[in-house]
């Protein structure tokens, strides 16, 4: 019986060995799979915007079809507070997520440094 107790202790201590990790760590998690669809499928690999779809619209002047592009922002260049405001008030695309004040720190802190990390490899 003192043995089963012995190996659940290591075995606990392993478990929680790999939830240590640090808040930039956690904001990539929640980058790419927050609670809900993740940012980076509108928003990027890096938070530097993309094309979510192409549509056709029809001109009702000259009756022709032109492709239009329905796109999500640049995210990657905000201040913190832009940031929290664009993540928090509800937007007509974007879905909205009920994140914390530290989850949406950590997502901001993964976008600042993933960017300057691309910066430097250029
Ligand atoms: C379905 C696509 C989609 C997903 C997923 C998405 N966004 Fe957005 N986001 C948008 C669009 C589009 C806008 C512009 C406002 C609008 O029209 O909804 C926007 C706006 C924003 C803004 C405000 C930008 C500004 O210039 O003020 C921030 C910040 C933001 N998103 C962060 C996030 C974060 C963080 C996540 C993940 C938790 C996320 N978004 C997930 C599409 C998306």
């Amino acid at each position: 019986m003192k043995k089963v107790f012995v190996l659940l202790i290591v075995f606990i201590k392993f478990l929680f060995a790999d939830s240590f990790i640090t808040d930039v760590e956690y904001g990539k998690m929640l980058y790419k799979n927050p609670r809900g669809i993740g940012c980076n499928k509108c928003h990027g690999a890096k938070g530097e915007g993309g094309i979510i779809a192409t549509y056709k619209e029809l001109n009702k002047i000259d009756r022709k079809k032109y492709n239009k592009n329905l796109v999500a922002p640049a995210i990657n260049e905000l201040d913190p507070q832009e940031f929290a405001d664009g993540v928090l008030k509800s937007n007509k695309i974007m879905p909205m997520y009920f994140l914390t004040k530290d989850e949406i720190i950590a997502i901001y802190k993964y976008l600042k440094i993933s960017n300057k990390e691309s910066k430097n490899d250029k």
